[in-house]
């Protein structure tokens, strides 16, 4: 068995990503929120799954990530936990879980792990409270993964979710905050709608894996929000989303089929019934 075979069988674990890295197999990544979907992404070979603050937006209905609170995301990284066999399970940390003291951050990636059952918790920004924090956590067996570039949580600092890191002054600031993630234990990154190049290099000058979102293939991974990737999502379309069905369309058909058959008496049949 070749290594990357055999990479692809393990339970994956933080190790595993970095083994990854290393025999240069892609680590492949969705967002999950429920043990429904989590337990198809998992069967189909999927290597992490990420509870993302993204569960505001897809499952709330929210327009930012701001609202979420920690409860919800152990709620949900509960749910994701019971539908997994394989992937790695990321919990990520919400909005003011993490930003007033490494103390508070500290408690809640606790609760992730602990209440929740997660194997990793993820948080957005490189900030010296946040570094703090990744030191902390890593050193107390927390496995840290980072995420810069984009960073929904700071929306309202930023006022656009265009592309960033496009100059050159924010380019060094991104890669700076990569090698201080890198440096404070961080076990990997998540690079979100950064310059392709600017991913690339980052991706080359760390050790620790990089996993992107609209960042470009010379990352060592990518991640999608699931419903994206299903076409589940008909009104936000960027151009890093591909769109592997056309679920949103299937379900409404399926859906109305479901009335019709229903209207005319065409369900439940004689089989259906008792
Ligand atoms: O919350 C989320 O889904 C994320 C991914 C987009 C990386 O952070």
């Amino acid at each position: 068995m070749t290594i990357i075979e055999s990479l692809k069988q393990r339970k994956v674990t933080t190790r595993t990503l970095q083994e990854m890295k290393e025999a240069k197999k892609k680590i492949t990544s969705l967002t999950a929120y429920d043990a429904l979907t989590a337990r198809i992404l998992d069967e189909a070979g999927i290597d992490m799954l990420l509870v993302g603050d993204s569960l505001g937006n897809v499952v709330q209905g929210h327009e930012t990530t701001i609202p979420v609170t920690i409860d919800e995301i152990i709620y949900h990284t509960k749910a994701v936990i019971r539908g997994v066999k394989r992937s790695l399970v990321v919990a990520d940390m919400p909005f003011m879980s993490y930003q007033v003291d490494a103390k508070e951050a500290f408690r809640n990636a606790g609760r992730l792990l602990k209440e929740a059952g997660a194997e990793a918790i993820k948080l957005e920004g490189a900030t010296s409270n946040v570094l703090d924090s990744v030191y902390n956590m890593t050193n107390s067996g927390i496995p840290v993964l980072g995420h810069l570039g984009l960073t929904p949580q700071s929306i309202h600092k930023f006022g656009s979710y265009k592309v960033r890191g496009k100059d050159e002054e924010e380019s060094e600031a991104i890669q700076q905050a990569a090698k201080n993630l890198e440096q404070a234990g961080a076990c990997a990154i998540v690079l979100e709608k950064i310059p392709a190049t600017l991913a690339a290099t980052i991706s080359k000058e760390l050790s620790i894996p990089t996993i992107g979102i609209g960042a470009g293939v010379g990352c060592d991974g990518q991640i999608l929000v699931y419903s994206d990737m299903l076409g589940l999502t008909v009104d936000f379309n960027p151009r890093f989303v591909r769109k592997y069905m056309t679920m949103y369309e299937n379900m409404l058909s399926a859906t109305k089929n479901y009335i019709d058959d229903i209207e005319q008496e065409q369900f439940p049949n004689e089989q259906e019934s008792y």
